[in-house]
């Protein structure tokens, strides 16, 4: 298969449909979740603008742990009671955050960072981690980005759980 991929949309949720298609087709047929998170997080860091982290934190029944991203080295374990990612875990909410520096416990791994969106990943009734996006803008993410990265994960969610 080509891994190619050139967004042509030029709305917001046209692009993430537009990501969301081609991360489906790159997962279709792969067991790994960990291949499949490598390769999804690749692919929204090419696709969506003004990020300057984009990855996934796994739930290993406890805390989550670091997984695939692209972006700075970042912090490798986090208790669900801890930070922006623990939030959206412990709740299964996402959580979209206009100012980082105003939300209680944030975890500043990137000092560039100024707002987050971060999506709860669950495949059936288990919590399989986030995914977790960090702009340097603030307010990067508007409610189109939000139900566009939720749609993202619901379609990938089961071969990102393996
Ligand atoms: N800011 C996150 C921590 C993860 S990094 O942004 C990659 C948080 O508060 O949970």
């Amino acid at each position: 298969m080509s891994f190619a991929f050139a967004p042509t949309a030029t709305t917001a949720d046209a692009l993430w449909a537009e990501t969301a298609a081609a991360a489906e087709a790159l997962v279709a047929g792969e067991p790994d979740g960990i291949a499949n998170m490598a390769n999804v997080a690749a692919l929204i860091w090419q696709a969506i603008p003004d990020l300057n982290w984009a990855g996934f934190y796994r739930f290993d029944g406890k805390e989550l742990v670091l997984g695939p991203f692209q972006g700075k080295a970042a912090c490798i374990r986090i208790p669900l009671d801890k930070g922006v990612c623990g939030a959206a875990a412990r709740t299964r909410e996402t959580q979209r955050v206009e100012d980082v520096h105003a939300f209680p416990g944030h975890i500043a791994c990137d000092a560039d960072s100024r707002s987050e969106l971060v999506v709860p990943i669950v495949a059936g009734d288990r919590l399989v981690g986030v995914l977790d996006l960090d702009s340097p803008l603030p307010s990067r993410f508007t409610a189109t980005d939000q139900a566009g990265a939720e749609a993202l994960v619901a379609r990938i969610a089961a071969a990102l759980a393996a």
